[in-house]
């Protein structure tokens, strides 16, 4: 499950993508690459590790979570992706091109049809309407009017703002303005998006609805979805896979339940320790594997435990099928709780165990 498919169904990788923010960028890499850390570069020659020999196969049709804490190089990583920053090394390859190899014209082009980007900050322009902001993306592409506003029209009613068309972003709720950035890329109908912190603005519950409708859209949609967070639990939510940065550097990639069952060092173990397992952990792996008379319910082996946890209120078992759709094990509500108890690291410390009389 960590490996990634041919190379054909990749559409962005990076190899060896190194970026030294500063005026010595030679000296600072060659530190690094003798080893010398992220903190100690910057404290002898002033420059600052933005990535450190970052490599990433992101396959086509994922929504692709990196996620790490403020200043780990984040927005410096996806950046790179549409060429918005240069790296001091490395090599960019999207959807077969190499995007450092570009002149002006081809990336503009690039930049024009093949990727779009939700920003952090919505960054929407005032003095247009939604519809024109959400069109604008379109107009530098030169698709002509009718055909612009048209398009936007729709996509502004798939992010359910129907009605707020002539309205100005400053009118609008942050988590509609969000919507605005979104159905503003979407619109570009590129295979490839690329958000940045695009929810991590919003209130929870406004969030969770964004997040819900990014999935839902996504199984129509099929792009290829970059997602830059600092919010594990929203990692696990919507990403195919994760990527953990540090310090520049890629700490782990992969599933996310595997990340949840197996960091790979202290670091990630820090983020595991209070998230949501039920949200990560399928139930395929916890289940009890065997031929039992077929459950009057089931649901595949990749869905979450938090998902079939409700499912038990009216069924003391529910059965789990393989890909052609046979039942190959089965579940019960104490298997689930155990098997989430197990996998939470600590003990409940404060918790009174009472036996009954
Ligand atoms: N233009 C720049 N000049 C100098 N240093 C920079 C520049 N941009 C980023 N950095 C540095 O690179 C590192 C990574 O920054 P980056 O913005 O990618 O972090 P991030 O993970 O996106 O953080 P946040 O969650 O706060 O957005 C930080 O140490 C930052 O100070
Ligand atoms: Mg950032």
């Amino acid at each position: 499950m960590s490996q990634v498919s041919p190379t054909s169904d990749i559409a962005i990788s990076l190899k060896g993508v190194t970026k030294i923010f500063g005026s010595d960028p030679e000296r600072a890499l060659d530190m690094l690459r003798r080893g010398v850390g992220k903190t100690e570069v910057q404290a002898e020659t002033g420059n600052v590790v933005g990535l450190d020999d970052v490599s990433l196969a992101i396959e086509r049709g994922q929504i692709f979570v990196v996620m790490g804490l403020s200043g780990s190089g984040k927005s410096t990583l996806i950046r790179h992706v549409n060429r918005l920053i240069e790296p001091t090394s490395g090599e960019i390859i999207v959807g077969g091109d190499n995007v450092l190899e570009m002149d002006d014209a081809a990336l503009r082009k690039f930049r024009q049809t093949r990727i779009a980007m939700v920003f952090q900050k919505f960054a929407l322009m005032p003095h247009r309407s939604v519809i024109e902001n959400v069109a604008y993306g379109l107009e530098i592409r030169g698709v002509r009017r009718e055909e612009r506003l048209e398009r936007a029209a729709k996509w502004i009613e798939i992010v359910g703002l129907k009605g707020y068309e002539k309205t100005r972003p400053r009118q609008l709720s942050g988590g509609q303005q969000q919507r605005v950035g979104l159905a503003r890329a979407l619109a570009m109908d590129t295979d490839i998006v690329l958000m940045d912190e695009a929810f991590s603005a919003l209130d929870p519950l406004i969030r969770a609805g964004m997040q819900e409708q990014l999935l839902e859209l996504q199984q129509s949609l099929n792009k290829t979805i970059l997602f830059i967070t600092h919010d594990f639990d929203e990692a696990l939510k919507i990403g195919n896979r994760i990527a953990v940065l540090k310090d520049g550097a890629v700490q782990q990639v992969a599933h996310p339940e595997e990340i949840v069952l197996r960091p790979a060092n202290a670091h990630i173990e820090e983020f595991v320790r209070d998230v949501n397992k039920a949200r990560a952990i399928h139930v395929g792996t916890i289940m009890e594997r065997g031929a039992f008379e077929a459950c009057e319910l089931a649901v595949p082996a990749g869905a979450r435990c938090e998902d079939v946890l409700p499912l038990f209120a009216d069924h003391r078992w529910v059965g789990v099928t393989g890909e052609s759709g046979e039942q190959i094990g089965r579940l019960s509500a104490t298997q689930v709780i155990k098997a989430l108890a197990r996998y939470s690291a600590a003990p409940p410390a404060a918790a009174v165990v009472t036996e009954a009389a």
